[in-house]
């Protein structure tokens, strides 16, 4: 499968949103962003009211990575054809969050701790569009990758041959080929590209070494 490099956004200001925003709008079909509760992790970011006004965008859909402790009443709030990353830590009731995200016209997509347990996403892994395994504990940007985390991703992908596999956290031009050779074909990162003098750059090469090549 051909990586898929998706930047992630952890903003605290609305300003800061649209500033990162308008630094990858136009270089990549989806864009992640963070939203943190402070309470599903010890960190806060952007809030529901900012999200009621999230830019469209004009070829590229959102991929929210809810780490919150209500992902349902979250969802609610940004209808469209956008992709919802549920932590499983937080499924109550999976059907409230079906529901929710039908309602709102997205897709479905799980993520999972590194100190979780496969076996406790796989009842829900066939009902996801992509199943993110993440690479450090969630709540901040610009920690190591968890090079452990390499044997669920090769556990998850010989379960799921086609399923989008995606990891997020310490995905670097040192990682990256690991995870992709792995078996994760998305690869979100927020440091790796938004501390680069050249973005675009940053995220081509983020591409071409998953693939094993050296960056142009
Ligand atoms: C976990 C967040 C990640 C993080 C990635 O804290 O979900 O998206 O911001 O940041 P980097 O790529 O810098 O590790």
């Amino acid at each position: 499968m051909e990586p898929v490099v998706i930047p992630a956004i952890l903003a605290k200001s609305r300003e800061e949103l649209l500033r990162r925003i308008s630094q990858v709008n136009g270089l990549v079909k989806e864009i992640q962003l963070d939203i943190m509760d402070g309470e599903f992790v010890p960190n806060r970011t952007i809030g529901m009211d900012d999200l009621a006004a999230v830019p469209a965008l004009q070829n590229a859909k959102y991929e929210f990575h809810w780490m919150v402790k209500e992902p349902e009443k979250w969802i609610a709030k940004v209808p469209g054809p956008h992709l919802h990353l549920v932590h499983v830590e937080t499924i109550r009731s999976f059907d409230a969050i079906e529901n929710a995200v039908k309602k709102s016209g997205g897709r479905l997509g799980l993520a999972i701790n590194p100190e979780t347990p496969l076996e406790k996403l796989l009842p829900f892994a066939s009902k996801a569009q992509r199943i993110l395994i993440m690479t450090v504990h969630p709540g901040f940007s610009g920690q190591s990758y968890i090079t452990a985390m390499e044997k669920k991703i090769r556990q998850l992908r010989r379960k799921f041959p086609s399923i989008d596999i995606e990891v997020d956290g310490g995905v670097n031009l040192d990682t990256v080929r690991g995870a992709y050779a792995a078996g994760a074909n998305v690869l979100a990162a927020a440091s790796a590209i938004f501390a680069a003098d050249d973005i675009k750059a940053a995220i081509d090469a983020l591409k071409a070494r998953a693939l094993g090549g050296a960056p142009s």
